[in-house]
C-alpha cells in the first residue's frame, strides 16, 4: 500500500501533507508532517501541481487559500473540527459592533468564512505574538476560549474577549485534575496545548503546540503529553530515547478518519477537492499572509 502510495505521488506530482495527529502510517508516507504553523508555512512554498491534505477541513482550506491555482485534495470530505464549527462569522461582526476599536484576531481552527472577516489569524503556535503585533488594547479572539485565556496572560496590558466566551476542543477539555495528580505521582514533566483549560495550563511544566512540543520534548526524559495522543508516536519517532505517555481517550476522531486506503484512493481519484468562493479566499488570504509576514 505504502509502494503504491510513493509511486501514485510521483506520477501525479503530489505532495502528502499530514497533522501530527494523523495515524502513524499516515505519518510515515506523508512528505512532511507538522504542526498548523509549519503546515500553512509549508503550504505556501508548494512546488507540486497537487497538495494532499491529510488532516482536516480547516487545514486543507488555508492550503487552497495560499494556493488558489493548485489542486488541494482532502481525502475524506467530511473530516471537520468541532471547535472551528462554534465560531460564525456573524457572532465575529456582532462583536466588532460592540467593541469598535478591537482587533479581530481569528485562530486557525475556524471556517475560512470566519478568517475572511478577520484582521488576522494565529495558531496556537504564535498566537501571543500575533495579539502583540496589533495597535488595539482590545482584542476580539474565537473561537478557543482557553488559548484566548493563554493569551490574556502573556499579554495582561491588553483585554482579550472571547468569541465564543466558551469555544473549546473536547479532546483537550478531556484534561482533568485527576490527569494531573497522576502524572505527578508517576514523576517526569507535564507538557500541555492551550487548547487544555486554565486549571491544567497553571499546572503544567510547559505549555506548547505540537510543534512546539516537539521541539522541547528533548529536554526531559519523561514527558507526559496533554493533547491528542498520535502525538506520543511523533515524538517517539523524532526523539526514540525519550518517553511519552498519553492519554488513551485524548482522542480527534475526525483525524483517525484518513487511512492508508483512502489516501491511496484520493491520489487515484483525485478526490476531494477543496474549493471555496474567490472573494471568500481573497478576504481569508489577506488574514493569513499578514500572520505569515510575522515568520519572515
Ligand atoms: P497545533 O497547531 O498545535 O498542531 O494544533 C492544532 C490542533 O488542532 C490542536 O487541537
Ligand atoms: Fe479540532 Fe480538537 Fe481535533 Fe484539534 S483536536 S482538530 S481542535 S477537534
Amino acid at each position: 500500500m505504502i509502494d503504491t502510495i510513493r509511486t501514485l505521488k510521483k506520477e501525479k506530482d503530489a505532495v502528502i501533507l499530514a497533522h501530527n495527529y494523523q495515524l502513524p502510517e499516515i505519518q510515515d508516507v506523508a512528505d512532511f508532517v507538522g504542526d498548523s504553523l509549519e503546515l500553512a508555512l509549508r503550504a505556501a512554498s508548494v512546488t507540486e501541481r497537487m497538495i494532499v491534505f491529510c488532516g482536516v477541513q480547516f487545514m486543507a482550506e488555508t492550503a487552497k487559500i495560499l494556493n488558489p491555482d493548485k489542486k488541494v485534495i482532502l481525502p475524506v470530505q467530511e473530516a471537520g473540527c468541532p471547535l472551528a464549527d462554534q465560531l460564525t462569522p456573524e457572532m465575529l461582526i456582532r462583536a466588532k459592533a460592540e467593541h469598535p476599536h478591537a482587533g479581530v484576531v481569528v485562530y486557525v481552527n475556524s471556517t475560512a468564512e470566519c478568517k475572511a472577516v478577520a484582521d488576522i489569524v494565529c495558531t496556537s503556535a504564535n498566537a501571543v505574538e500575533v495579539v502583540r503585533s496589533l495597535d488595539a488594547d482590545e482584542i476580539i479572539f474565537g473561537p478557543d476560549a482557553n488559548l484566548a485565556a493563554f493569551v490574556q496572560r502573556s499579554v495582561p496590558e491588553k483585554t482579550i474577549i472571547p468569541v465564543p466566551p466558551t469555544g473549546h476542543c473536547y479532546v483537550h477539555t478531556g484534561f482533568s485534575l485527576h490527569d494531573v495528580a497522576e502524572a505527578r505521582a508517576r514523576g517526569g514533566r507535564i507538557i500541555c496545548h492551550p487548547e487544555c483549560p486554565p486549571a491544567i495550563q497553571e499546572r503544567a511544566d510547559v505549555i506548547a503546540s505540537t510543534g512546539g512540543m516537539v521541539r522541547i520534548a528533548a529536554e526531559s526524559g519523561l514527558w507526559h503529553v496533554f493533547t491528542e495522543k498520535e502525538m506520543g508516536y511523533r515524538l517517539k519517532t523524532l526523539h526514540p530515547d525519550r518517553t511519552f505517555l498519553t492519554r488513551e481517550g485524548a482522542v480527534c476522531h475526525d483525524m483517525k478518519l484518513t487511512t492508508l486506503p483512502i489516501l491511496k484512493a484520493a491520489l487515484e481519484t483525485e478526490e476531494h477537492e477543496v474549493t471555496l468562493p474567490d472573494r471568500i479566499m481573497a478576504e481569508a488570504r489577506t488574514a493569513i499572509e499578514r500572520m505569515i509576514a510575522l515568520h519572515r
